[in-house]
Parts: C-alpha cells; sequence; structure tokens
C-alpha cells in the first residue's frame, strides 16, 4: 500500500514506519585517508550494523538499505568484485546475529547476475529470519527502480496471459502490489549521505512521498546521532499529500486520506 493512500502514513509516536538510505561516500571517505576504496567499503560495512541496530532499537519497522545499484557494475573489474566479496562475507558472517535480533531481511533487486552461492546465501537468509517481527531490513543488491517497474510490469503481463490475474486496466496499486517491495509500507524519510542530492535509480516509484533528507556526512562516519538528526528533521515537516496545510492541523474536523 502506497504510503500516500495510507491514512495511518506516521506512527502515532510521529516516526518513520521505513526509513530508505542511499549509503553514498565510501569510496571518498578512504581517498580522504590516502586508502584504497576497498577500505572505505570495510568502513561503510560497520556504519551499517551501527545503524540497523539502532534502527531497531528505535522502533523503525522497516529499512532500506542500497547497497549495489544495477549501475555500479561499471565500476572497475576489481572494485566490483571486492564489493561481492564483502557482501557475501558479510551476510555470512551477520545473518545469525540479525535473526537472533528478531531481524527479517529481504532481498530486492536482480539476483539472477549474482554468482549461485551468493544467491543461495540470499535465500537462506530470508527463509531464516522471515518470521522475525523487531525490523524488516532490506537490501537492495543489484537493483534499479527502472528494474522494478520494469519487472512488475513482466509479472502483471505474465500473469493476465496465463489468466492467473484477470483482465483490468493497470491501476497504481496493481503496480505496487508486483513491486519487489511488495507488502512493505512505501518510504516515509529517504536519506542520501555523501553530499549528492540524487535519487541514483532507486526506489523510483516507491518514494512518491517520501521526505528527503540529504547530509554531506560520508557514509562511514554516519552513527546513531546522524540517524537521530535525520529522523528530527522528519519530524519537523508537515506531510501533505496534496492537502492544505490548514486541513492537516484540524485533521479530526476535515482530514480525508
Ligand atoms: C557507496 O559509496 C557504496 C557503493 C556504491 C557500493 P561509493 O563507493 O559510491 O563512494 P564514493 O561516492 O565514490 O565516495
Ligand atoms: C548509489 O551510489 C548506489 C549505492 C549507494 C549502492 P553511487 O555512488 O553509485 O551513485 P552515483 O553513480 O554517484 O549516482
Ligand atoms: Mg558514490
Amino acid at each position: 500500500m502506497a504510503a500516500a493512500d495510507n491514512p495511518d502514513f506516521i506512527t502515532q509516536n510521529g516516526l518513520p514506519r521505513h526509513i530508505a538510505i542511499i549509503m553514498d561516500g565510501n569510496g571518498r571517505w578512504a581517498q580522504k585517508r590516502f586508502m584504497p576504496r576497498a577500505f572505505g567499503h570495510q568502513a561503510g560495512v560497520k556504519a551499517v550494523r551501527k545503524i540497523v541496530e539502532h534502527s531497531a532499537n528505535k522502533g523503525i519497522e522497516v529499512l532500506t538499505l542500497f547497497a549495489f545499484s544495477s549501475e555500479n557494475w561499471r565500476r572497475p573489474k576489481e572494485e566490483v568484485s571486492l564489493l561481492m566479496k564483502l557482501f557475501v562475507e558479510t551476510l555470512k558472517r551477520e545473518i545469525s546475529t540479525l535473526d537472533k535480533n528478531n531481524i527479517c531481511v529481504r532481498f530486492i533487486g536482480d539476483r539472477s547476475a549474482f554468482p549461485d552461492t551468493l544467491q543461495q546465501i540470499m535465500t537462506e537468509g530470508e527463509a531464516r529470519t522471515k518470521d522475525n517481527k523487531a525490523l524488516t531490513l532490506v537490501i537492495a543488491a543489484n537493483y534499479g527502480g527502472h528494474w522494478d517497474i520494469a519487472q512488475a510490469f513482466q509479472k502483471v503481463v505474465d500473469k493476465m496471459a496465463t489468466g492467473e490475474l484477470t483482465k483490468q486496466p493497470i491501476s497504481p496499486l496493481l503496480v505496487s502490489e508486483h513491486l519487489s517491495t511488495a507488502g512493505l509500507p512505501d518510504p516515509d524519510l529517504f536519506i542520501r549521505t555523501g553530499g549528492e542530492q540524487r535519487v541514483s535509480n532507486f526506489l523510483l516509484w516507491q518514494l512518491a512521498y517520501a521526505e528527503f533528507y540529504f547530509t554531506d556526512t560520508l557514509w562511514p562516519d554516519f552513527n546513531q546521532n546522524s540517524l537521530n538528526e535525520a529522523i528530527n528533521s522528519f519530524k519537523g515537516r508537515q506531510r501533505r499529500f496534496g492537502h492544505t496545510g490548514e486541513q492537516i492541523l484540524n485533521k479530526s474536523a476535515s482530514f480525508q486520506p
């Protein structure tokens, strides 16, 4: 269900239900220290651990992290292999901790491009943690917003061809239900670290009504306080979803979600 259609778009305590993050700046963080980019990616993994734990403790429902984009294959071969290796090692090491902490892990993106071993780790990790309730951690790997929308249409077309779905006009809800994020609320808060102010083909459909937060902090330096600052900025905003400010203020009287 899209946040824009959902009357419960903010939890009672004003926290975003779903935070989506483009974790950018690992390379520059390493370069500033005259170290290879790999060093920055390793430091980035440590920041991931902190932010996942902090999000679960704060009561965030869904955290989506952009780990590898469909465009990142364009990087030098050595960097791509390093990122794959880091991904495999991190998952192998962390899945049991995530499971112990009651965190449900889900991967979005075209995983068919990954080595079989990695695909297997992903599938097993999802199966092992599927009933966990503290936080849903969504890892976007070989993900692209264009890919996501295209694969949703492909699914709908295929289902209509086989009769699994009756022929019907394509509605936004039907598209949402076939995106890789089906069943999850849309992001309320979108964060990008590293100073760039662009979406880089992340959750194009799902970010329709997200609040955007950009920070110059490089991802390895992003910590619990940085996340608190982003959430505080979110709390200070008035989400109108097309309504007027007055309608939102007098919600009880006239607000029609
Ligand atoms: C983000 O950091 C991590 C990935 C894309 C995997 P970058 O590697 O893009 O870092 P910068 O932008 O070069 O500093
Ligand atoms: C986006 O970062 C992808 C991830 C963080 C995984 P990039 O650093 O690849 O984005 P661009 O290419 O600078 O837009
Ligand atoms: Mg970058």
